[in-house]
Protein backbone atom coordinates (compact mmCIF):
# COMPACT_ATOMS: atom_id res chain seq x y z
CA UNK A 1 0.00 0.00 0.00
CA UNK A 2 1.13 3.43 -0.61
CA UNK A 3 2.10 5.47 2.02
CA UNK A 4 -0.05 8.68 3.16
CA UNK A 5 0.31 11.73 4.71
CA UNK A 6 -3.69 11.56 6.04
CA UNK A 7 -4.84 9.05 8.27
CA UNK A 8 -8.51 10.54 7.40
CA UNK A 9 -9.29 12.04 4.41
CA UNK A 10 -12.88 12.63 3.88
CA UNK A 11 -14.37 15.21 1.10
CA UNK A 12 -17.90 15.93 0.64
CA UNK A 13 -19.41 13.73 2.83
CA UNK A 14 -22.90 14.09 3.57
CA UNK A 15 -25.81 11.77 5.86
CA UNK A 16 -29.24 12.51 6.12
CA UNK A 17 -31.14 10.46 9.25
CA UNK A 18 -34.64 9.98 7.66
CA UNK A 19 -37.17 8.02 9.55
CA UNK A 20 -41.11 8.17 8.76
CA UNK A 21 -41.63 12.05 7.67
CA UNK A 22 -38.53 13.57 10.02
CA UNK A 23 -35.49 14.19 7.97
CA UNK A 24 -32.18 15.25 10.33
CA UNK A 25 -28.99 16.26 7.91
CA UNK A 26 -26.12 15.37 10.38
CA UNK A 27 -23.43 15.91 8.18
CA UNK A 28 -23.54 18.44 5.37
CA UNK A 29 -20.15 18.67 2.73
CA UNK A 30 -18.38 17.41 5.37
CA UNK A 31 -14.53 17.89 4.90
CA UNK A 32 -11.80 16.56 6.72
CA UNK A 33 -7.46 15.78 6.67
CA UNK A 34 -6.82 14.25 9.77
CA UNK A 35 -2.75 14.23 9.97
CA UNK A 36 -0.99 11.24 10.17
CA UNK A 37 0.71 10.99 14.02
CA UNK A 38 -1.58 13.81 15.25
CA UNK A 39 -4.07 14.27 17.96
CA UNK A 40 -6.76 15.62 16.49
CA UNK A 41 -10.25 16.65 18.24
CA UNK A 42 -13.84 16.46 16.84
CA UNK A 43 -15.44 19.07 18.67
CA UNK A 44 -19.43 20.75 18.99
CA UNK A 45 -22.55 20.95 20.48
CA UNK A 46 -24.94 18.17 21.37
CA UNK A 47 -26.26 17.00 18.04
CA UNK A 48 -23.40 18.84 15.91
CA UNK A 49 -22.51 15.36 13.82
CA UNK A 50 -19.47 13.70 15.43
CA UNK A 51 -20.54 10.00 16.29
CA UNK A 52 -22.50 10.38 12.80
CA UNK A 53 -18.99 10.94 11.75
CA UNK A 54 -16.98 8.21 13.44
CA UNK A 55 -20.05 5.61 12.65
CA UNK A 56 -19.74 6.13 9.05
CA UNK A 57 -15.63 5.35 9.77
CA UNK A 58 -16.99 2.20 11.56
CA UNK A 59 -19.29 1.43 8.78
CA UNK A 60 -22.06 1.64 11.58
CA UNK A 61 -23.71 4.05 9.76
CA UNK A 62 -24.00 4.56 5.44
CA UNK A 63 -22.72 7.89 4.37
CA UNK A 64 -25.32 9.61 1.60
CA UNK A 65 -22.52 11.04 -0.31
CA UNK A 66 -18.96 12.04 -0.47
CA UNK A 67 -15.64 10.07 -0.51
CA UNK A 68 -13.52 8.68 2.39
CA UNK A 69 -9.70 7.43 2.79
CA UNK A 70 -8.65 5.69 5.97
CA UNK A 71 -5.13 5.63 5.83
CA UNK A 72 -5.12 5.94 2.35
CA UNK A 73 -7.43 3.13 1.39
CA UNK A 74 -11.14 3.88 0.32
CA UNK A 75 -13.59 2.90 2.64
CA UNK A 76 -16.22 1.92 -0.28
CA UNK A 77 -13.62 -0.24 -2.09
CA UNK A 78 -11.22 -1.27 0.39
CA UNK A 79 -13.30 -1.43 3.33
CA UNK A 80 -11.97 -4.58 5.15
CA UNK A 81 -8.90 -3.33 5.22
CA UNK A 82 -9.54 0.03 5.77
CA UNK A 83 -11.28 -1.24 9.14
CA UNK A 84 -8.28 -3.14 10.18
CA UNK A 85 -6.44 0.52 10.00
CA UNK A 86 -8.83 1.99 12.92
CA UNK A 87 -9.79 0.63 16.51
CA UNK A 88 -12.79 2.97 17.92
CA UNK A 89 -13.54 3.93 21.29
CA UNK A 90 -17.68 4.25 21.02
CA UNK A 91 -19.57 6.51 22.60
CA UNK A 92 -21.62 4.16 24.52
CA UNK A 93 -20.24 1.50 27.27
CA UNK A 94 -21.55 -1.27 25.30
CA UNK A 95 -19.63 -4.22 27.11
CA UNK A 96 -21.05 -7.83 27.58
CA UNK A 97 -21.45 -7.81 31.19
CA UNK A 98 -20.71 -11.28 31.83
CA UNK A 99 -17.39 -11.47 30.00
CA UNK A 100 -14.27 -10.74 31.55
CA UNK A 101 -11.29 -7.79 30.13
CA UNK A 102 -9.29 -10.78 29.27
CA UNK A 103 -12.08 -12.93 27.55
CA UNK A 104 -13.33 -9.79 25.68
CA UNK A 105 -10.26 -9.16 24.70
CA UNK A 106 -9.04 -12.46 23.58
CA UNK A 107 -12.85 -12.13 21.52
CA UNK A 108 -12.24 -9.67 19.89
CA UNK A 109 -8.82 -11.05 18.99
CA UNK A 110 -10.54 -14.01 17.69
CA UNK A 111 -12.84 -11.47 15.78
CA UNK A 112 -9.96 -9.88 13.84
CA UNK A 113 -8.18 -12.99 13.17
CA UNK A 114 -5.70 -12.98 15.27
CA UNK A 115 -3.38 -15.75 15.80
CA UNK A 116 -3.21 -16.56 19.63
CA UNK A 117 0.40 -16.59 19.45
CA UNK A 118 0.19 -13.17 18.50
CA UNK A 119 -2.10 -11.55 20.79
CA UNK A 120 -1.43 -8.97 23.01
CA UNK A 121 -4.45 -9.60 25.72
CA UNK A 122 -2.13 -9.06 29.35
CA UNK A 123 0.19 -6.21 27.51
CA UNK A 124 -3.07 -4.37 26.60
CA UNK A 125 -4.52 -5.32 29.33
CA UNK A 126 -2.07 -3.92 31.74
CA UNK A 127 -1.39 -0.90 30.10
CA UNK A 128 -4.92 -0.03 30.54
CA UNK A 129 -4.33 -0.70 33.93
CA UNK A 130 -6.67 -3.64 34.01
CA UNK A 131 -4.56 -5.95 35.49
CA UNK A 132 -6.21 -6.45 39.06
CA UNK A 133 -9.65 -6.61 37.14
CA UNK A 134 -8.57 -9.17 34.07
CA UNK A 135 -10.75 -12.37 35.54
CA UNK A 136 -13.76 -10.03 37.22
CA UNK A 137 -16.85 -9.58 35.15
CA UNK A 138 -17.59 -6.60 33.32
CA UNK A 139 -20.31 -5.99 35.04
CA UNK A 140 -18.56 -5.38 38.41
CA UNK A 141 -16.10 -2.74 36.73
CA UNK A 142 -16.70 0.89 37.26
CA UNK A 143 -17.79 3.74 34.39
CA UNK A 144 -13.87 4.54 34.48
CA UNK A 145 -12.63 0.77 34.39
CA UNK A 146 -15.37 -0.15 31.50
CA UNK A 147 -13.77 3.07 29.48
CA UNK A 148 -10.44 1.88 29.45
CA UNK A 149 -11.52 -1.89 28.53
CA UNK A 150 -13.38 -0.21 25.22
CA UNK A 151 -9.49 1.20 25.03
CA UNK A 152 -7.98 -1.91 25.10
CA UNK A 153 -10.84 -3.29 23.27
CA UNK A 154 -10.01 -0.95 20.25
CA UNK A 155 -6.18 -1.97 20.32
CA UNK A 156 -5.93 -5.54 20.11
CA UNK A 157 -5.17 -5.30 16.53
CA UNK A 158 -2.84 -2.90 16.44
CA UNK A 159 -4.34 0.07 14.80
CA UNK A 160 -2.28 2.89 12.90
CA UNK A 161 -5.60 4.92 14.21
CA UNK A 162 -6.90 5.15 17.60
CA UNK A 163 -11.00 6.83 17.62
CA UNK A 164 -12.45 7.80 20.70
CA UNK A 165 -15.89 9.30 20.78
CA UNK A 166 -15.87 10.72 24.40
CA UNK A 167 -13.00 9.00 25.97
CA UNK A 168 -13.24 10.45 29.49
CA UNK A 169 -17.39 11.18 29.85
CA UNK A 170 -18.22 10.68 33.15
CA UNK A 171 -14.72 9.78 34.15
CA UNK A 172 -13.41 11.51 37.18
CA UNK A 173 -10.38 14.09 37.23
CA UNK A 174 -7.88 11.53 38.22
CA UNK A 175 -8.86 8.94 35.75
CA UNK A 176 -9.58 11.41 33.05
CA UNK A 177 -5.52 12.79 33.50
CA UNK A 178 -4.46 9.36 34.00
CA UNK A 179 -6.67 8.54 30.26
CA UNK A 180 -4.56 12.02 29.07
CA UNK A 181 -1.31 10.66 29.80
CA UNK A 182 -2.18 6.93 28.32
CA UNK A 183 -3.45 8.75 24.65
CA UNK A 184 -0.86 11.05 24.57
CA UNK A 185 1.76 7.83 25.28
CA UNK A 186 -0.11 5.79 22.58
CA UNK A 187 0.30 8.80 20.06
CA UNK A 188 3.86 9.62 20.99
CA UNK A 189 4.66 5.52 20.03
CA UNK A 190 3.15 6.21 16.26
CA UNK A 191 -0.51 5.99 16.73
CA UNK A 192 -2.32 9.09 15.15
CA UNK A 193 -5.46 9.58 17.57
CA UNK A 194 -9.09 11.45 16.98
CA UNK A 195 -11.33 12.03 19.76
CA UNK A 196 -14.27 14.05 20.40
CA UNK A 197 -15.45 15.21 23.64
CA UNK A 198 -17.27 18.07 25.87
CA UNK A 199 -14.26 18.99 28.13
CA UNK A 200 -12.75 21.19 26.60
CA UNK A 201 -10.14 21.38 28.70
CA UNK A 202 -9.37 18.18 27.31
CA UNK A 203 -8.99 19.36 23.68
CA UNK A 204 -6.69 22.01 24.90
CA UNK A 205 -4.33 19.75 26.92
CA UNK A 206 -4.15 16.75 23.89
CA UNK A 207 -5.03 18.16 20.18
CA UNK A 208 -2.80 19.72 18.27
CA UNK A 209 -5.24 20.27 15.45
CA UNK A 210 -8.97 20.84 16.10
CA UNK A 211 -12.26 20.88 13.93
CA UNK A 212 -15.54 22.25 15.00
CA UNK A 213 -18.88 20.96 13.74
CA UNK A 214 -22.29 22.83 14.46
CA UNK A 215 -25.69 21.00 12.72
CA UNK A 216 -23.34 19.20 10.54
CA UNK A 217 -20.76 21.59 8.95
CA UNK A 218 -17.43 22.53 9.70
CA UNK A 219 -17.01 26.29 11.35
CA UNK A 220 -13.65 26.08 12.27
CA UNK A 221 -10.97 24.23 11.39
CA UNK A 222 -7.29 24.58 12.59
CA UNK A 223 -4.28 24.56 15.02
CA UNK A 224 -5.71 24.66 18.40
CA UNK A 225 -2.75 27.65 18.72
CA UNK A 226 -4.92 29.43 15.89
CA UNK A 227 -8.00 29.18 17.44
CA UNK A 228 -6.49 30.31 20.89
CA UNK A 229 -5.66 33.02 18.43
CA UNK A 230 -8.81 33.97 17.62
CA UNK A 231 -9.97 35.82 21.04
CA UNK A 232 -8.37 38.67 20.84
CA UNK A 233 -9.17 40.00 24.04
CA UNK A 234 -6.46 39.33 26.71
CA UNK A 235 -7.37 40.08 30.95
CA UNK A 236 -4.91 41.90 32.85
CA UNK A 237 -5.18 41.76 36.57
CA UNK A 238 -2.75 44.37 39.08
CA UNK A 239 -2.55 43.90 42.39
CA UNK A 240 -2.71 47.38 43.69
CA UNK A 241 -0.33 49.42 46.98
CA UNK A 242 -3.19 51.25 47.78
CA UNK A 243 -6.94 51.71 46.66
CA UNK A 244 -8.25 54.39 43.86
CA UNK A 245 -10.15 55.49 41.63
CA UNK A 246 -9.88 54.68 37.84
CA UNK A 247 -7.79 57.38 36.19
CA UNK A 248 -8.93 58.55 32.88
CA UNK A 249 -6.21 57.58 30.79
CA UNK A 250 -7.15 53.68 32.14
CA UNK A 251 -11.25 54.55 30.74
CA UNK A 252 -10.60 53.41 26.77
CA UNK A 253 -10.45 49.74 28.26
CA UNK A 254 -12.88 48.14 30.07
CA UNK A 255 -11.80 48.06 33.58
CA UNK A 256 -12.64 47.60 37.25
CA UNK A 257 -11.02 47.87 40.59
CA UNK A 258 -12.22 45.41 43.38
CA UNK A 259 -10.28 45.22 46.88
CA UNK A 260 -7.35 46.62 45.36
CA UNK A 261 -6.96 44.44 42.62
CA UNK A 262 -7.24 46.36 39.13
CA UNK A 263 -8.47 44.03 36.36
CA UNK A 264 -7.99 45.32 31.87
CA UNK A 265 -9.83 43.65 29.19
CA UNK A 266 -7.64 44.65 26.33
CA UNK A 267 -7.53 43.77 22.75
CA UNK A 268 -3.96 42.18 22.10
CA UNK A 269 -4.39 43.41 18.51
CA UNK A 270 -4.58 46.96 18.88
CA UNK A 271 -2.62 47.02 22.30
CA UNK A 272 0.66 45.42 23.74
CA UNK A 273 0.93 44.59 27.85
CA UNK A 274 3.74 47.21 28.24
CA UNK A 275 1.70 49.71 27.16
CA UNK A 276 -0.53 49.40 29.17
CA UNK A 277 2.16 48.39 32.22
CA UNK A 278 3.34 52.37 30.68
CA UNK A 279 0.09 54.28 31.29
CA UNK A 280 -0.12 52.81 34.85
CA UNK A 281 3.09 53.93 35.62
CA UNK A 282 2.75 57.62 33.77
CA UNK A 283 0.15 57.52 36.30
CA UNK A 284 2.21 56.77 39.12
CA UNK A 285 -0.31 53.50 40.02
CA UNK A 286 1.79 51.36 41.99
CA UNK A 287 1.40 47.82 42.08
CA UNK A 288 3.22 44.28 43.76
CA UNK A 289 1.82 42.29 41.31
CA UNK A 290 0.82 40.81 37.93
CA UNK A 291 -1.32 38.26 36.65
CA UNK A 292 -2.04 37.65 32.92
CA UNK A 293 -4.99 35.41 31.89
CA UNK A 294 -4.38 33.11 28.68
CA UNK A 295 -7.47 32.76 26.02
CA UNK A 296 -8.72 29.33 26.66
CA UNK A 297 -10.75 27.10 24.08
CA UNK A 298 -13.86 27.33 25.80
CA UNK A 299 -13.80 30.91 24.58
CA UNK A 300 -13.26 30.52 21.12
CA UNK A 301 -15.78 27.60 21.28
CA UNK A 302 -18.66 29.76 22.66
CA UNK A 303 -17.77 32.44 20.31
CA UNK A 304 -18.01 30.22 17.46
CA UNK A 305 -21.05 28.10 18.03
CA UNK A 306 -23.01 31.34 19.55
CA UNK A 307 -23.25 28.88 23.12
CA UNK A 308 -24.21 31.41 25.46
CA UNK A 309 -24.95 29.05 28.21
CA UNK A 310 -21.37 27.65 30.63
CA UNK A 311 -20.66 24.67 28.36
CA UNK A 312 -18.86 21.74 29.54
N1 LIG B 1 -29.68 6.57 14.09
C1 LIG B 1 -30.16 7.79 14.00
N2 LIG B 1 -31.42 8.01 13.55
C2 LIG B 1 -31.93 9.25 13.44
N3 LIG B 1 -31.24 10.36 13.74
C3 LIG B 1 -29.99 10.22 14.20
C4 LIG B 1 -29.38 8.93 14.36
N4 LIG B 1 -28.11 9.11 14.82
C5 LIG B 1 -27.94 10.42 14.96
N5 LIG B 1 -29.03 11.10 14.58
C6 LIG B 1 -29.22 12.57 14.56
O1 LIG B 1 -28.14 13.13 13.84
C7 LIG B 1 -27.66 14.32 14.47
C8 LIG B 1 -26.20 14.17 14.80
O2 LIG B 1 -26.07 13.22 15.85
P1 LIG B 1 -24.66 12.73 16.41
O3 LIG B 1 -24.92 11.58 17.33
O4 LIG B 1 -23.75 12.52 15.27
O5 LIG B 1 -24.21 14.02 17.24
P2 LIG B 1 -22.95 14.24 18.18
O6 LIG B 1 -22.20 15.41 17.64
O7 LIG B 1 -22.20 12.97 18.35
O8 LIG B 1 -23.66 14.67 19.54
P3 LIG B 1 -23.28 14.34 21.08
O9 LIG B 1 -22.29 15.37 21.46
O10 LIG B 1 -24.56 14.54 21.78
O11 LIG B 1 -22.75 12.93 21.16
C9 LIG B 1 -28.56 14.54 15.67
O12 LIG B 1 -29.58 15.43 15.30
C10 LIG B 1 -29.12 13.17 15.96
O13 LIG B 1 -30.40 13.25 16.56
MG1 LIG C 1 -21.80 11.78 19.94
Amino acid sequence: MSDYIYSIDAKEVNKTFKKKLKETIALKNFNIQIKKGSIHGLLGPNGAGKSTFINILGGLVKKDKGNIKICGLDIDTETKKSKFKIGIVPQELNIDPFFTPYELLELQAGLYGIKKNNRKTLEIINNVGLTDQKDSYARTLSGGMRRRLLIGKALVHDPDMLILDEPTAGVDINLRKSLWEYIKKINKLGTTVCLTTHYLEEAEQLCEYITILNDGEIIANDTKNNLLNTISTKKVSFFLEKHLAIPKSLQKFECSINEKILTILYDKNKINLNKIITILNEENIKFTEINTYESKLEDTFIKLTNLKENYD
